[in-house]
């Protein structure tokens, strides 16, 4: 299935989100927004402001209380669970602040993961791919270790390619620099930002840190569950 000219990956039309647990907390207020294909978009925000919340309704972690989402042209509500997974796995890539590999398998196995819970067998192009990818991050000496012997920045990288592994049109990164030291999480975005370039991959990135934001396209504000500020940033780069 082709989302090849696909004008955008995400959209999202007022979005509510609403817990309920003996009391009502109203998280996100009215939520429009539409991130384009290859697209780099920072989300910005104090602390419980609603940002791991929304990135779990885009990514299907989660269920909106009222409004309407599409992801890769798909209306998601009235998906199935079933069909959420599909749209998951077929068009989403997830990094969060902990990496969360599994520590009994070795890199290369745990950036293959996703390819394994596709099944079907082997797909060898994307295997191919996810070594070439795990090669250009320079654990390419390192596909047989298991994560206990990386680096806290090797094992991010790591779980960066995982989440490229299946291809994904959008990857939504919550604080995935947010464990790492500043010149480590510096490389991580960089690979980021080259893979957005390379594959065409957008990105929905929290990030506290407003050196990482600036040189992304856009930076979208949350202030108490409702987008204050919505930003293309043109040609900061190098700055
Ligand atoms: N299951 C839940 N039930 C009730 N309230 C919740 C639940 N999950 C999150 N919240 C509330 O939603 C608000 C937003 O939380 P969220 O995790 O999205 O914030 P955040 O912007 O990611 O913060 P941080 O920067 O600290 O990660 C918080 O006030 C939190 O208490
Ligand atoms: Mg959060």
């Amino acid at each position: 299935m082709g989302t090849e000219g696909l004008a955008h990956v995400v959209r999202l039309c007022g979005i509510n989100k609403v817990y309920e647990n003996g009391v009502t907390t109203h998280v996100l207020h009215d939520i429009d927004l539409e991130i384009a294909a290859g697209e780099f978009v920072t989300v910005q925000g104090a602390s419980g402001s609603g940002k791991s919340t929304l990135l779990n309704i885009i990514g299907l972690l989660d269920t909106a209380s009222c409004g309407e989402l599409w992801v890769a042209a798909r209306e998601v509500r009235g998906l199935s669970e079933d069909e959420r997974a599909l749209t998951r796995r077929d068009f989403l890539g997830f990094i969060f602040q902990s990496h969360y590999l599994l520590p009994e398998f070795t890199v290369l196995e745990n950036a293959l993961m996703p390819l394994r819970i596709r099944g079907g067998g082997a797909e060898a192009r994307r295997r191919e791919r996810v070594i070439g990818l795990l090669e250009e991050v320079g654990l390419g000496d390192r596909l047989g270790f298991r994560p206990r012997e990386l680096s806290g920045g090797q094992q991010q990288r790591v779980a960066i390619v995982r989440a490229l592994a299946n291809e994904p049109v959008l990857v939504l990164a919550d604080e995935p620099t947010g464990n790492l030291d500043q010149k480590t999480g510096r490389l991580v975005f960089e690979l980021m930002l080259r893979l957005k370039e390379v594959s065409g991959t957008a990105f929905l990135m929290v990030s506290h840190d407003e050196r990482l934001a600036r040189e992304t396209d856009r930076v979208v504000q949350l202030v108490d569950g409702r987008i204050a500020d919505d930003r293309e940033q043109a040609s900061l780069r190098g700055n």
